[in-house]
């Protein structure tokens, strides 16, 4: 956690930058696997983190935007669950380390939120029973859906977003944390990897790694001789000796601010010419697309720069063709690259994604693009210093979307699909960085 002046902070903005109303801002409470007390791991709503920095179920803020009154709300545990879980801080003493009041209890905050329900502001809600305590306090007239423009106050959103898109120096200092544990499992798969086994020991190794690190993923890890599936979660099928190995996988500090990294390697064997051809143009769209980052440049260009590079280095190897800008324009290099080359990071590995990913990544200056691959970029707004990305270009041959846009005539000027016959059982290559945005250009974290 951070000093208490951080979370005061951050609170005196938010609260000067909404108009009127109850902030209300609940933490996470557990989630029971298959009984009450068997719980998934605990993970802390990440805007509630960020107000309030604990760490600790059923929890809530309420920020008064018009005086800046903070309150934390909570139960304070009785002697029953001393004997479980060992003595705890009070309530009121959690609500000093942060510089808030202490609240009530939370039958108290019930009472509250119901009779102001009219002045609360909350942010989309995730969790399903959130939506059913939203529902229940804050009355019959909200709609079934609860996302901007449907309850939550888009206010709120914006005002979250702009305090949580600029990372702080100590913010960078936890993120730096992430990314070196995420670098140690990338490491240790590399050392470890062998023909035989399992893609589960290779993702069991990463695993503890971030556990190790007194964090632990911050996402479900991908580790897969299938690469160019792009959210590949299965473990199950072993390493023959020359297969791409795809892993991203990354650590969450354990002040929970998130790495998201990921290498290709080929296991047990040094990469044939036709794998290196591939991912030397993936590294140089790493490298290049990079070196492009600073303030005041729109992340969509440098993600077309990627689109650009990616359709030089194809266009070299024979496997497309025709006037590389005209080919990045009709969105042919979206066949190998069917997504974004990056997203902001940060308390999540997505960062705010909670809030609205249009909210997040653009605005009235850059939309979001309608075209297949480019539509899929999360982040395509005008870059400022603090912003904290990733950068993750990527070639994938996907037989099934090759099939399709072959029997379609999709972007035919620009691809030879049949050169593409010999790329069918190629997987995937990406390489993926973060990355803070400086005053004069960007660092590598980590
Ligand atoms: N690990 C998810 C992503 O790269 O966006
Ligand atoms: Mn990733
Ligand atoms: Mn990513």
């Amino acid at each position: 956690m951070f000093s208490a002046s951080t979370y005061i902070n951050r609170r005196q903005q938010l609260a000067s930058s909404v108009a009127s109303g109850l902030i209300f801002l609940p933490g996470n409470r557990e989630a029971p696997m298959n009984y009450t007390d068997n719980t998934y791991p605990f993970r802390q709503d990440s805007n509630f983190r960020y107000f309030a920095g604990h760490n600790l179920p059923d929890l809530a803020l309420t920020i008064d935007a018009a005086s800046g009154a903070s309150r934390l709300w909570g139960n304070d545990i009785s002697l029953d669950h001393v004997v479980w879980m060992g003595e705890q801080p009070s309530v009121a003493e959690l609500a000093k380390a942060i510089g808030a009041e202490r609240g009530g209890n939370l039958a108290e905050l019930s009472d509250l939120l119901k009779k102001q329900a009219k002045e609360v502001l909350f942010l989309p809600p995730y969790r399903a029973e959130r939506k059913t305590f939203l529902k229940e306090h804050l009355a019959s007239q909200l709609p079934s859906e609860l996302g901007v423009g449907a309850g939550a106050s888009e206010e709120l959103v914006r005002a979250v977003i702009a305090l949580r898109s600029i990372k702080s120096s100590e913010e960078l200092e936890q993120m730096d944390i992430a990314v070196r544990t995420s670098m140690k499992m990338h490491a240790a798969a590399k050392a470890h990897a062998a023909p035989g086994q399992l893609e589960a020991e290779v993702a069991g190794l990463i695993e503890g790694i971030a556990i190790s690190g007194n964090g632990r993923l911050s996402y479900p890890a991908i580790v897969t001789r299938n690469g160019h599936v792009l959210h590949n979660h299965y473990h199950g099928n072993t390493l023959q000796k020359g297969d791409l190995l795809l892993i991203d996988a990354g650590a969450e500090a354990p002040s929970g601010y998130a790495g998201d990294i990921t290498r290709t390697f080929s296991v047990g064997a040094p990469m044939t010419t036709k794998q290196q051809d591939i991912y030397d143009i993936v590294q140089k769209a790493l490298t290049d697309c990079t070196a492009a980052l600073r303030p005041g440049v729109s992340y969509l260009s440098i993600h077309l720069d990627a689109g650009r590079i990616i359709t030089a280095g194809l266009k070299n190897l024979g496997l497309m063709k025709g006037d590389i800008d005209e080919a990045v324009a009709a969105g042919a290099h979206a066949l190998f690259m069917p997504h974004g080359l990056g997203h902001m990071i940060g308390l999540d590995v997505h960062d705010m994604e909670d809030l609205g990913e249009d909210l997040v990544g653009y605005d009235d200056k850059v939309r979001r693009s309608t075209q297949f691959g480019t539509r899929s970029l999360r982040l395509g707004r005008e870059l400022q210093a603090g912003f904290v990305l990733t950068v993750e270009p990527g070639i994938y041959f996907i037989p099934a979307l090759i099939d399709q846009w072959k029997a379609d005539g999709t972007c035919a000027d620009f691809i030879n699909f049949d050169a593409l016959d010999a790329y069918r059982d190629f997987g995937g290559i990406r390489l993926e960085d973060n990355v803070a945005v400086t005053e004069t250009g960007y660092r590598v974290l980590g």
